[in-house]
């Protein structure tokens, strides 16, 4: 059997991304499996749901930045990843702006899910600004990452109608079950190594419309 692809996950708290993917290696639609996740939050419930599949689960200090990881905390992280031997980073609600560091030693293999259909409504709260601004479609957003904040090059957006009862509440529940699709969907094209990143552009190979695609 071909080696599968490992990937270490980053997650500040519920997790609910990682347990898709989690779902989804264990059901075969994504040939990966995971090394290991890592949160900055020592209460984070993403590390007790590595810790029930038997997944290397850590607490790792963030330092002492609310936006980004103090640089010998960074170093940590990136040791840890590479102990496990990972392949592909998947930020799963991780909200701190990775630097050099950590860009250098995973560049193109890094990962982030952001609830908004980007360049619109990155940062915090996307699904609250989209339905504060009144968009008609919301939507969320697989994207390598870059220096910037949720700025990299996109892989696979899917919209989301918004509806006229919606609260940011409701709005946000929808985008999430979005976001549990497309997520794996990325995971996967990865693993399959048709993901290619030209300039600003990911170029998929073998698949016309990657918003509309199903796993197998
Ligand atoms: C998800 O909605 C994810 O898109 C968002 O945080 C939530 C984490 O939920 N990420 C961002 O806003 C990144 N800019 P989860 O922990 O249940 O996966």
């Amino acid at each position: 059997m071909a080696n599968k692809l490992l990937i270490g996950a980053l997650s500040l708290g519920r997790g609910s991304n990682l347990q898709s993917i989690i779902d989804h290696i264990k059901s075969g639609k994504i040939s990966a499996k995971i090394g290991c996740v890592i949160s900055d939050n020592k209460d984070a419930f993403a590390l007790e749901r590595a810790q029930r599949e038997g997944i290397p689960a850590y607490y790792i200090y963030p330092g002492t930045h609310k936006t980004f990881l103090d640089p010998e905390c960074e170093k940590e992280y990136v040791e840890c990843l590479k102990r496990h031997n990972v392949e592909l980073v998947c930020l799963a609600g991780f909200m701190r702006i990775l630097k050099k560091q950590f860009l250098e030693a995973y560049r193109g293999r890094i990962m982030n899910i952001h609830p908004a259909l980007l360049p619109s409504f990155p940062g915090l709260h996307a699904q609250k600004q989209a339905w504060e601004y009144g968009v008609k479609v919301a939507g969320a957003t697989v994207h390598f990452v870059d220096e910037g904040v949720d700025t990299g090059p996109i892989i696979i957006q899917r919209a989301v109608p918004v509806h006229e009862d919606d609260t940011p509440d409701t709005l946000a529940e929808r985008i999430l079950k979005v976001e549990h699709q497309i997520y794996p969907i990325a995971i996967q094209l990865f693993a399959e190594g048709r993901l290619k990143i030209d300039g600003r552009r990911v170029i998929i190979k073998g698949i016309d419309s990657v918003s509309e695609y199903k796993l197998e």
